[in-house]
């Protein structure tokens, strides 16, 4: 039996800011952004969104084509957390109208977590073929306003379906792990923005897809050049072309820089303009070198690379489907992309600063959403949302 992902639908905040005008505030060459850490944009929460409405919002397009009866599981994977308690995936099971009989549940392990829920599916529905689970990744990555992680913030989701006999990617079974207790990056209870030790944590992640890849080998895993394409968990564009450079190296392959850039660019596309979704990122590659790579890949072999700070990873492969390209989305895609409304930069400021003005009080906000779903405040200390349309 084949077990993978079925369908993939992405999801973004509605605003977005350019990193020219971050460059211009801090007086520096945009160069560092655009081609230093390869970010274009990226994408702002209205007052009105976070990770229960672009979740929402990714998972409703898989609902409407697949409807939501044999979805016995939904895996909610997000380092965002709207409640200590309450898993965000319940306020999406409500608002999308999904059946009682459910299991939902958040996971979590810095961006790792929705490659955790994969590997959860694939055991549930290995167990019973007829199941299928419901994974959605949702983020808004923040780091503190004037830090140099700042450049690197974004936000996004992704939702995918896992079934056996999967139309979209089968994933294969064997994979290589690694963990290590380490503080790279971190985001204590008391704080909305994350803390980081930015050049330790490039060393991390790479050190971490060495140990990751090593064990994949000794594990019997496919050979380097057995994988077309490589998928890596992006927390800026830039990241996965260190870690590609890092990994020919350490399998010693004749590839010049074109070559492995044409390993791993489709996949970069959407993140360039989205920044950062932490869980929902690797998937998002995903999504964006189907989307975007030329090639017919059918048949073809990615190797994923998903990493999470603290640190917790993983490498494994998939086999793209035949078909693959009739279930995609791109045009609406890039419409959603396009279509966010561009913010100056007091405005994204203000926003920024807003989420800690708004901490333990029962508030309303504002109507600004373009999306289908909308956080309309706090009563009582109940979060309230609600469809639009
Ligand atoms: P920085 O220190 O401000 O930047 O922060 P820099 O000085 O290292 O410059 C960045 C790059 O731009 C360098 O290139 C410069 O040379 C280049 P490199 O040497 O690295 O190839 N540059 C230019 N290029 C062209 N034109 C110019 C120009 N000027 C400079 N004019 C840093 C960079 C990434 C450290 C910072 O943004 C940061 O701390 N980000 C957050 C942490 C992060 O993303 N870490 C990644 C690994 S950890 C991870 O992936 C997990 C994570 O997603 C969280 C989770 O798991 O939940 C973060």
């Amino acid at each position: 039996m084949t077990i993978g992902i079925s369908d993939l639908a992405f999801a973004t905040a509605h605003q977005v800011l350019d990193l020219q005008q971050l460059a211009d505030v801090q007086g520096i060459d945009v160069g560092k952004f655009y081609i230093g850490i390869g970010q274009s944009q990226m994408s702002v929460p209205t007052a009105d969104e976070d990770i229960v409405t672009m979740g929402a919002e990714a998972a409703a397009q898989i609902l409407a084509r697949h409807g939501s009866d044999g979805i016995r599981t939904l895996l909610f994977a997000t380092e965002s957390g709207i409640d200590q308690s309450k898993s965000a995936g319940v306020f999406v099971h409500g608002l999308l109208g999904m059946g009682e009989h459910c299991r939902v549940v958040e996971l979590k392990q810095a961006c790792y977590s929705a490659t955790a829920a994969l590997q959860f599916a694939l055991g549930i529905v290995a167990r019973d073929a007829s199941e299928k689970v419901l994974v959605i990744a949702s983020d808004v990555a923040r780091y503190a306003l004037d830090s140099s992680g700042e450049p690197t913030q974004g936000a996004a989701a992704v939702a995918f379906l896992v079934t056996a006999d999967p139309a979209l990617i089968e994933i294969e079974p064997v994979t290589g792990l690694h963990t290590d207790d380490i503080h790279d990056f971190w985001r204590p209870n008391y704080l909305s923005t994350a803390l980081v030790d930015g050049k330790y944590s490039l060393a991390a992640y790479l050190g971490a897809l060495e140990g990751a890849w090593n064990e994949y080998q000794s594990r019997g895993g496919f050979a380097f050049a057995e994988m077309a394409r490589f998928c890596y968990h992006q927390p800026f564009t830039k990241m996965a072309v260190k870690a590609h450079d890092r990994l020919c190296k350490i399998v010693g392959a004749d590839l010049d820089k074109d070559q492995r850039l044409a390993q791993i660019s489709a996949s970069l596309e959407l993140n360039r303009r989205t920044g950062n979704s932490y869980t929902a990122s690797i998937y998002v590659g995903l999504l964006s070198l189907l989307e975007h790579d030329d090639a017919d890949l059918a048949g073809e072999r990615i190797g994923f690379f998903s990493y999470g700070s603290g640190s917790v990873s993983e490498f494994f492969t998939g086999v793209v489907r035949p078909g693959y390209r009739e279930l995609l989305r791109t045009a609406r895609d890039a419409a959603v992309l396009d279509n966010r409304r561009p913010v100056d930069y007091p405005r994204y400021r203000a926003l920024h600063e807003s989420v800690d003005a708004v901490q333990g009080a029962d508030f309303e906000t504002a109507a600004e959403t373009t999306g289908p779903y909308r956080f309309a405040g706090v009563v009582d200390h109940v979060r309230r949302y609600e469809k639009l349309g």
